[in-house]
């Protein structure tokens, strides 16, 4: 028996994450769930973003399924108590430091995506983001210059045990795809991208079959538009990794269709679609479900083991796709809930 965390969180986190439940549901698996509030839902509950309750349940859990975070009735509070610390606070407290979003065009969304068809058909790449460093979780601050200026700041820095460890993630992926890594950085301007340009380097030494390139950071953003059939597996930083992936999602038709993993050494991990809350089309019904549908799928791979149910999930996403089952973000006119319908009907 395996232990589910459901945190649906905010905005269109409830919708979608109940439509990836009843996959997972549908599938006579052994599995309990577990429900908790977390983001802003949990705040105006409890006061905070991230109750002790919500925590304790996602360190219990064999894997957590999560909906999204973000409420703008919160963004006049402390950053501390801002729905967004909920995931951030996750992803650290249970060391969860490899995130991958994986960005495949499905067959019949060429058209919906940013790009021409021939340059969108190409696309089969995975992401793999560190999510425990960084600027998100550097030294932040508001202070006064000597001038008496407000000033923001936030510090940026890794060490090189943390980037060992994202490029080992980053590796051991590519070795499990098309052997080809790229890691992405601005070692042209920062000292923390020196050295995760020098540990990437060092860290090849160990993987002779995978190809390693690098690219700074905007030229990557513009060869994702311009030739995203060249990139396999792509290996960077929190911050470098949350805007590509957000624009890799475009190229693939729609940011609703992309899960996420997020991955501790053990493989424990936190299953949420890469989207946000989306709070102008929340509780509409308007949401597309994919994305959540398939983080389950990943939350089933990576674990619980279940290669073989997930291989089926992915192939029942693809095929309600496929058959023209579309919600808004794709022209469509399914909502959520028939969406999840053509799925399940797919399996
Ligand atoms: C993501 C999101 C989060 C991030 C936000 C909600 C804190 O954009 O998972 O990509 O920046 O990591
Ligand atoms: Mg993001």
């Amino acid at each position: 028996m395996a232990l589910i965390a459901i945190l649906p969180g905010d905005g269109i986190g409830p919708e979608v994450t109940a439509e990836a439940q009843r996959v997972l549901e549908s599938l006579g698996l052994d599995l309990v769930f577990e429900e908790a509030l977390v983001g802003g839902a949990a705040y105006h509950a409890t006061g905070h973003p991230l109750p002790a309750a919500t925590l304790d349940l996602a360190k219990r859990a064999d894997a957590i399924l999560f909906g999204a975070v973000g409420d703008p009735t919160c963004d006049a509070l402390d950053r501390h108590l801002r729905p967004e610390q909920a995931i951030l606070a996750a992803r650290k407290e249970l060391t969860l430091f490899a995130n991958l979003r994986p960005a495949k065009l499905f067959a019949g969304l060429e058209e919906a995506s940013a790009l021409r068809p021939e340059v969108a058909r190409a696309i089969d790449l995975l992401i793999v983001r560190e999510l425990n460093g960084d600027v998100y979780f550097g030294e932040k601050g508001m202070r006064i210059t000597p001038a008496g200026l407000r000033q923001g700041y936030d510090v940026m820095s890794y060490d090189e045990s943390e980037v060992r460890r994202i490029a080992i993630a980053g590796f051991e992926a590519a070795r499990r795809r098309k052997g080809r890594l790229c890691s992405v950085d601005k070692a042209n301007v920062l000292e923390t991208s020196q050295l995760w340009r020098d540990v990437v380097i060092e860290t090849a030494v160990d993987y002779p079959d995978v190809v390693l390139t690098h690219l700074y950071v905007d030229n990557a953003a513009m060869q994702l538009v311009r030739d995203p059939g060249q990139f396999d597996v792509i290996v960077t930083g929190n911050l470098f990794g949350d805007i590509l992936s957000d624009q890799a999602s475009m190229c693939v038709g729609s940011i609703g269709l992309l899960p996420s993993a997020s991955l501790d050494a053990a493989g424990k991990g936190l299953y949420e679609p890469i989207h946000g809350s989306a709070p102008d089309i929340a509780g509409q019904g308007k949401a597309n479900p994919c994305a959540a549908i398939l983080s389950a799928a990943m939350l089933l791979r990576h674990s619980l083991g279940l290669p073989e149910a997930a291989d089926r999930i992915e192939a029942a996403v693809a095929a309600a796709l496929g058959a023209g089952h579309r919600t808004a973000d794709l022209g469509g006119s399914c909502s959520t809930q028939a969406m999840g319908d053509a799925v399940l009907a797919a399996l």
